[in-house]
């Protein structure tokens, strides 16, 4: 006989870190990912207010940036029937398997990743903070703990994904079958995986940069929006063809009309054909970035007017969370003889 069960749903995990503001591209290359992935997934979410900690902060900033960041998730249409959302420091697994991770990891592995590297660049590895270093160990232990099959993440993240895979096939030969191992569900190319900094588009849009003028914030109001888009950096060539999709050969332009492209559903070459001045596609993709910006900021403002409402939420979210990730814990514990 044919069994009747219908298929379990896909195990989707991810976060975001509170600190900084939040921008296009958290929005494009993860966020709404997280928001279509609830109606398919069995979706764990995190504000990871843990990872925060490896920049010295103010207390009283830290905990309003984690209220800040759940709010506006919710606002961007995480729906807490559909998603169980929480506060990565609410469950205490993820510490805890995170030192499993570190006594799985490397030094080696962890000193080739490249956001360390780039992190330390400007301030040096002397001053860094340690959880600076062992902040993928924490990542994979985030992933993990939710028996998650897919991440859905910026391609930045992809180094991260890859080491969490490792550190799993790793501890699983090593003590028998403990972890899934997930897989990363990053955007395709062309479809909002890296968006760039407008006024340097050779670096990514980012929430700690020294370039704010190329950062749309989610939080900008919207006339400072379509300036940003305006005077986002383009190209010397203004002839014909010079508006086209070439990410080697014409950064700013290219960024834009992955701008438009992700957000219409479109393809940024396609979107190309269309265009023969920079102007007119500016004008076009700051209409269609208000369009999906404006409608959050409202319900943003609507929800920030009930913190208790989201106290709530995130409460509820640790429970639920606290429950599958403290299951996973213990079946490592026992795996490696604790
Ligand atoms: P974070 O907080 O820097 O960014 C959150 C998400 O936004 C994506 N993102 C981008 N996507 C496209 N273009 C950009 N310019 C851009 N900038 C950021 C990121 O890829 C990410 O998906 N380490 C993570 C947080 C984290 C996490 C996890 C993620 C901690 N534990 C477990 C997934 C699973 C980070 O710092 O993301």
């Amino acid at each position: 006989m044919l069994s009747s069960a219908t298929p379990k749903p896909p195990r989707v995990l991810s976060g975001i870190q509170p600190t900084g503001q939040p921008h296009l591209g958290n929005l494009l290359g993860a966020i709404r990912y997280w928001v279509e992935d609830q109606t398919v997934g069995d979706c764990y979410y995190c504000v990871v207010d843990l990872h925060g900690l490896t920049v010295p902060g103010d207390p009283a900033e830290r905990r309003q940036a984690s209220m800040t960041m759940a709010t506006l998730l919710l606002a961007a249409g995480l729906d807490p029937e559909s998603c169980t959302l929480f506060l990565q420091s609410h469950v205490p697994a993820h510490a805890q398997l995170a030192w499993l991770m570190e006594c799985t990891a490397s030094f080696g592995e962890l000193a080739r990743m490249t956001q360390f590297k780039d992190k330390t660049a400007k301030g040096g590895e002397q001053t860094a903070r340690v959880g600076l270093f062992t902040y993928p160990c924490l990542m994979a232990a985030d992933i993990l703990a939710y028996d998650a099959d897919r991440v859905p993440v910026g391609e930045d993240q992809r180094q991260h994904l890859e080491l969490t895979r490792d550190l799993a096939l790793r501890f699983n030969s090593t003590y028998g079958p403990t972890f899934v191992i997930p897989q990363a569900a990053i955007p395709r190319p062309g479809r909002g995986a890296r968006i760039m900094n407008l006024a340097d588009p050779t670096r990514k849009m980012s929430k700690t940069t020294d370039l704010p003028s190329g950062v749309v914030g989610l939080f900008d109001e919207p006339a400072d929006i379509e300036r940003k888009i305006k005077r986002a950096v383009t190209d010397a060539d203004t002839g014909p063809g010079s508006v086209r999709y070439d990410r080697e050969a014409k950064p700013g332009v290219s960024n834009l009309l992955e701008l438009l492209a992700t957000l219409r559903g479109e393809d940024p070459q396609r979107v190309a054909d269309r265009y023969s001045r920079y102007g007119d596609l500016k004008a076009d993709v700051a209409t269609a970035v208000l369009d999906a910006v404006e409608p959050i900021q409202r319900r943003y403002r609507e929800l920030s007017a009930q913190p208790d409402f989201v106290y709530d939420v995130l409460k509820t979210g640790a429970k639920q969370a606290n429950a599958v990730a403290a299951a996973t814990l213990q079946r490592a514990y026992d795996a490696i003889g604790l």
